[in-house]
């Protein structure tokens, strides 16, 4: 286990061949604790409608330059189907925060794809009250994905911005994820204006603490449709120096720094971290800490229209997103495609 301070030391560690130990040590803990084998999510992105204004993200509500589409129910449990068929023991239905998606229909969605697949279904669908969760675990939805995007509750209260006489609390949606039995992820992003070493340890920190069973991390990345891309922009003034850089370096660290605080937990190499810096973040983060892809099965003419950063990975490189290819970058790499769900999920899965 690491303490804070050791958590902060490699966090602003930049010498090469020191990170060399730290990677190694993330990748001994993954192979012992979670094996070869890289579990693959399908992503279903099924509605960018959202009424939230986020500052960093590009389906922010107040954007008024992105078309919005909300998938149809049929196409939703095709794209199920198409995971079963490539492999791939789980599907991630994502959306914005949309009220439009109905409560029952999701409810009615989640029973079809697993009487007809039986494949594990995730959500993350952004913070809906409880007994709408609840209605979901009972028709019956695995897993759920929220990140709390940073733990300090002013950088938090600046980039997302309550909604009007509603407090947005996700460390309490997080616990009650974890009660109704749903396995539950959460996850940050490193880089954001105002974001500060001491703030993205506790974060890591904290991962350790909430017993999770998933993290997602990505590096923050400037959407020219937002305010925190407007040059200047900060959530919080702290001390330059303190401020955690963009790039995805300070993901690798902080995806190595989670494998060694939740040795267990499934980690993915996100979307974010293969989409900057040149293509190759998909696999070195899997080679520091990672242990889950999620390829993107969103059609094609909704794809990108989910815009919440420029140049998604899954945009320009259409490859990536078929299983074979999958298949063959993970055994350039000495990995192999998961078999199952991947996760305490144990039954049916491809
Ligand atoms: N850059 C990187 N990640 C982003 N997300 C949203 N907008 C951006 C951005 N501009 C991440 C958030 C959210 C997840 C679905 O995508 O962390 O939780």
């Amino acid at each position: 286990m690491l303490n804070i301070d050791e958590i902060l030391y490699w966090l602003r560690e930049t010498d090469p061949e020191r990170l060399e130990k730290l990677w190694a040590r993330a990748d001994k803990v993954r192979a012992e604790k979670v094996g070869r084998q890289v579990h693959l999510r399908g992503l279903v992105e099924i509605s960018n409608y959202c009424v939230r204004s986020c500052r960093y993200c590009g389906i922010a509500c107040g954007n008024k330059s992105v078309a919005r589409y909300r998938m149809e129910a049929d196409e939703i449990v095709e794209c199920a189907g198409l995971a079963l068929e490539y492999g791939f023991g789980t599907i991630v239905m994502q959306a914005g925060e949309d009220y439009g998606l109905d409560a029952k229909d999701i409810a009615g969605i989640i029973s079809r794809i697993k009487e007809k697949y039986g494949i594990a279904v995730t959500l993350s669908l952004g913070e809906r009250p409880d007994g709408e969760l609840e209605m979901w675990k009972n028709a019956g939805a695995d897993r759920y994905l929220l990140r709390f995007e940073t733990s300090d509750s002013q950088l938090y209260q600046a980039i997302h911005p309550d909604l009007p006489g509603r407090k947005s609390d996700r460390f309490a949606i997080l616990r009650k994820l974890q009660s109704l039995g749903y396995e539950t992820g959460s996850g940050v992003m490193t880089g954001i204006p105002g974001q500060s070493y001491e703030s993205l340890a506790r974060d890591i920190e904290m991962f350790g603490q909430m017993d999770l069973d998933m993290v997602g991390i990505g590096p923050y990345i400037p959407h020219p449709g937002t305010d925190m891309a407007k040059p200047g922009w900060t959530g919080k003034d702290i001390d330059p120096d303190a401020q955690v850089p963009r790039g995805s370096l300070m993901t690798f660290k902080a995806v190595a720094l989670t494998r060694l605080v939740c040795p267990e937990a499934n980690l993915p190499s996100t979307t974010a971290v293969a989409s900057i810096d040149g293509g190759d973040g998909r696999k070195l983060a899997l080679a520091r800490g990672a242990n889950v892809i999620m390829p993107n099965l969103t059609p094609e003419k909704y794809r990108r229209l989910y815009d919440i950063y420029p140049d998604k990975a899954c945009l320009r490189n259409e490859d990536e997103n078929s299983g074979l290819s999958v298949a063959q970058m993970l055994e350039s790499i000495g990995r192999v495609p998961g078999t199952g769900a991947g996760g305490r999920f144990k039954s049916g899965g491809a």
